[in-house]
């Protein structure tokens, strides 16, 4: 067969109404980073594992996530008006499943100190983005958080990242070895 023929083998689709599942299933191919929303002050404070984050603007500076309109944290960022975002380490898996589950973890049980804006920061993150909340908007089952950054901090700058493929995390090292056998020896 030559490189013009066409392809036989015929791609997965699917149209119209999509499936919720198969949807989360196909942007789980979607490869991103792992961070720990932190939000509130004092006892109040808490996190969310979050993988919806992404840089909107650099001036001004604006960043956003998207949390499930169900989440415990989602009172707590607007009441609070301000988050951070901690992107994990690829050490910090526990830490992702721990703030993950209907019971999270309680940001006494990690290390962190405060930021600018007063909301939690993880001591042991990658690099971490304080903000203020600027604005919230509807987005279907979940609400899009925009903030703007006030405070940027790297603690552990020098480790590799806590990434998300498929269902899975891993550290991005133990990722492209798994992965691609190519790289081995
Ligand atoms: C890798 C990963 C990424 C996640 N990303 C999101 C996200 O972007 N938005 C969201 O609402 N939940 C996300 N979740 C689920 C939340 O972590 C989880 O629902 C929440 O922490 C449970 O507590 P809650 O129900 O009070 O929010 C993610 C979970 C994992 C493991």
């Amino acid at each position: 067969m030559t490189a013009t023929q066409p392809q036989t083998r015929r791609p997965h689709r699917a149209v119209g109404p999509v499936d919720g599942k198969l949807l989360r299933n196909v942007c789980g191919l979607f490869v991103t980073g792992v961070t720990v929303i932190t939000s509130g002050t004092g006892e109040e404070a808490s996190g969310a594992t979050v993988n919806s984050f992404t840089s909107v603007s650099l001036d001004p500076s604006l960043v956003l996530f998207c949390l499930h309109k169900d989440s415990r944290l989602r009172q707590v960022v607007e009441e609070t008006g301000a988050y951070a975002v901690n992107f994990l380490t690829g050490r910090q898996e526990q830490v992702a499943w721990a703030f993950a589950g209907r019971q999270t973890a309680t940001l006494q049980s990690v290390d962190h100190h405060l930021s600018a804006t007063g909301v939690p920061v993880l001591s042991q993150a990658m690099a971490f983005l304080s903000c203020r909340l600027v604005n919230a908007f509807e987005g279907g089952d979940h609400t899009i958080f925009v903030g703007e950054v006030v405070e940027l901090g790297l603690p552990c700058a020098d480790q590799e990242p806590l990434i998300f493929f498929r269902g899975s995390m891993g550290s991005l090292e133990e990722e492209q070895r798994g992965t691609h056998p190519i790289f081995d020896g």
